[in-house]
């Protein structure tokens, strides 16, 4: 049977991991690409980590390739679309999923500097758009892809640190205006909202704040209308194969929400 994305290749920025008890959401969505037919370039800053991912892959038999990027560098963000190409031969699906918020500095707005401030935007926001400046060219050549990029449901929410706050609003607006700009090239591009999902990002920073973990557990679980129970990087892996695939033919510019009911729940 053919895979949902067969054929396809794919470039997922961060696809390493933080590590931790469970499954990140680029890791998650880095192996479902593989297992639905997608070639995977999976880059990270840290290599063994893309390369962790890319061992998960090559288990089910999957092609997978590990690459080191750093999105805060033009130059490294370029290089990476680059190899994409020289490894596979086109590029058809890129995937944003960079971003942080407690494990970079961020702040609530009072208490933020400037450097932290730029940290945060350039390491959530300008690192999405500049993956973006490089692939569209390729796209375009090659008649069409698909972008996503992925925000948050923080966007939504008043959140206690300002930099993930405004970055994840600046990620929809990105996702807007290049859906807007690039759909007569037959590239889509979306965003997906993730809600409160068990990952080790979401989950070890707030353990390693002081937080125990069964309280971060519960009181996360606890603000979940569906089911009581917080979603897994599976959960926005299944959202982003969606989206990429040509199911999808004939969406752009959606902010696609996956937080079980959170946002019209409570
Ligand atoms: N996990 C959640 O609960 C949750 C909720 C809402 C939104 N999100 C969003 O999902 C995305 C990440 O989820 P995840 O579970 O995969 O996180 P993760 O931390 O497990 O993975 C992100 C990867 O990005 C890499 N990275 C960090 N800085 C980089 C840089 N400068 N250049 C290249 N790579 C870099 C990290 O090494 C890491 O492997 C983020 O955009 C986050 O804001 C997550």
């Amino acid at each position: 049977m053919a895979g949902r994305v067969d054929g396809k290749v794919a470039l997922v920025v961060g696809g390493g991991q933080t590590p931790g008890a469970t499954i990140g959401n680029g890791r998650a969505t880095s192996i479902l690409l593989a297992r639905e037919g997608a070639k995977v370039v999976v880059a990270d800053l840290d290599l063994e980590r893309a390369e962790d991912t890319v061992q998960a892959v090559r288990a089910e038999g999957g092609d997978a390739t590990p690459l080191v990027v750093d999105v805060l560098q033009e130059d490294s963000v370029k290089a990476a679309i680059d190899a994409t190409v020289s490894t596979y031969g086109r590029l058809d699906l890129l995937h944003n999923n960079v971003g942080a918020s407690l494990s970079i500095g961020d702040k609530p707005a009072t208490e933020l500097d400037v450097e932290g401030w730029d940290r945060v935007i350039n390491i959530n926001l300008r690192g999405m758009w500049l993956a973006c400046k490089w692939a569209i060219p390729q796209m375009q050549q090659q008649g069409g892809g698909s972008i996503i990029n992925i925000s948050s449901m923080a966007a939504m929410h008043v959140y206690p640190r300002v930099g993930y706050k405004v970055t994840k609003m600046g990620v929809i607006g990105l996702t807007e205006q290049l859906a807007g700009v690039h759909a007569k090239d037959l590239i889509r591009v979306n965003t997906i909202l993730p809600g409160l999902m068990n990952t080790p990002m979401a989950i070890e920073a707030r353990v390693e704040a002081g937080q125990p973990r069964d309280e971060v557990l519960a009181e996360r679980n606890a603000r979940i209308p569906l089911g009581g129970q917080m979603g897994s990087a599976w959960d926005v892996a299944y959202a982003a194969l969606f989206l990429h695939s040509d199911e999808a033919r004939f969406i752009t510019g959606v902010s696609l929400r996956v937080d079980g009911g959170m946002q019209v729940g409570h």
